[in-house]
């Protein structure tokens, strides 16, 4: 599987080591992802961290994350529905610093989202897949934060996303936590008010919207334009 360069930023300005995002690889560095889910608030870190890892383990993660044609994603929609094609869109990003892990992100396809065109029929489902990533996660260990290490880990997944020409890539957090919408807008996304939905019309070519869960706003960030989510998403047979 072809993997990203990793990508170096120095956000301690010389004061400590550089800092490196990379992908996650491994059994260990995935189950740790319990870690970064929990650190975020999220609910089943634990299933979640394992799943990650039986993703990693066959061999399905991030396949489908590096830019170039789309066949591929398609072809991994026969062999293993749209299960393994979240699966190759989805990716687990590390922040490394003097050899530790401090930081991870996690973002993939939301399926839910996909599947309010379920009537449509499969390539529907695939349009929306495709052309849509969820940041699930985002964490870095308390010591090491205020020093741009989630702005770094939040700028190589919007870059990885639109490598894969993915036009829209966005996320939720609860609203009650101080800083949040701060530390979103500083890194460049459009923040919502709390409760208040994201249409997905103006970005793909299906009328699909995401709902904030209670207490909680969005965040997102445009990175292409519908005409070009048509074409890059009609299959090739
Ligand atoms: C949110 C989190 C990932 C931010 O990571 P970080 O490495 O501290 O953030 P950065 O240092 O990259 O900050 C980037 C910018 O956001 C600002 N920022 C970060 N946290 C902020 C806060 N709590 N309040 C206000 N601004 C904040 C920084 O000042 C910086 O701004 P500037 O450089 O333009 O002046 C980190 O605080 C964390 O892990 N929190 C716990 C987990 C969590 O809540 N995750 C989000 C769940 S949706």
């Amino acid at each position: 599987m072809p993997s990203a360069s990793p990508q170096t930023t120095d956000p301690y300005q010389g004061q400590r080591q550089p800092v490196l995002i990379r992908r996650a690889r491994g059994r260990a560095e995935m189950l740790k992802f319990r870690h970064w889910h929990e650190l975020a608030g999220n609910t089943g870190a634990r299933a979640a961290a394992r799943h990650l890892a039986a993703l990693n383990d066959a061999g399905l993660l991030s396949a489908a994350l590096n830019g170039g044609p789309l066949p591929a994603e398609h072809s991994a929609l026969g062999r293993g529905g749209v299960a393994a094609l979240a699966a190759a869109r989805t990716m687990a990003l590390v922040a490394v610093a003097d050899g530790r892990i401090i930081g991870g992100l996690i973002a993939a396809p939301p399926i839910p989202l996909a599947l309010q065109v379920a009537e449509q029929g499969p390539h529907a489902v695939v349009h929306v897949a495709l052309n849509t990533i969820m940041i699930r996660a985002i964490a870095v260990v308390s010591q090491h934060r205020g020093y741009g290490v989630g702005r770094a880990l939040l700028r190589e997944a919007v870059a990885t996303a639109r490598r894969a020409r993915v036009p829209i890539i966005f996320g939720q957090f609860d609203a009650a936590t101080v800083g949040l919408d701060e530390f979103y807008r500083r890194c460049g996304m459009i923040v919502t008010k709390p409760g208040a939905a994201l249409a997905f019309s103006d970005y793909l070519a299906a009328p699909v919207r995401h709902v904030p869960a209670a207490g909680h706003a969005l965040f997102y960030l445009p990175l292409g334009t519908a005409d070009r989510v048509r074409e890059s998403s009609r299959p090739t047979r």
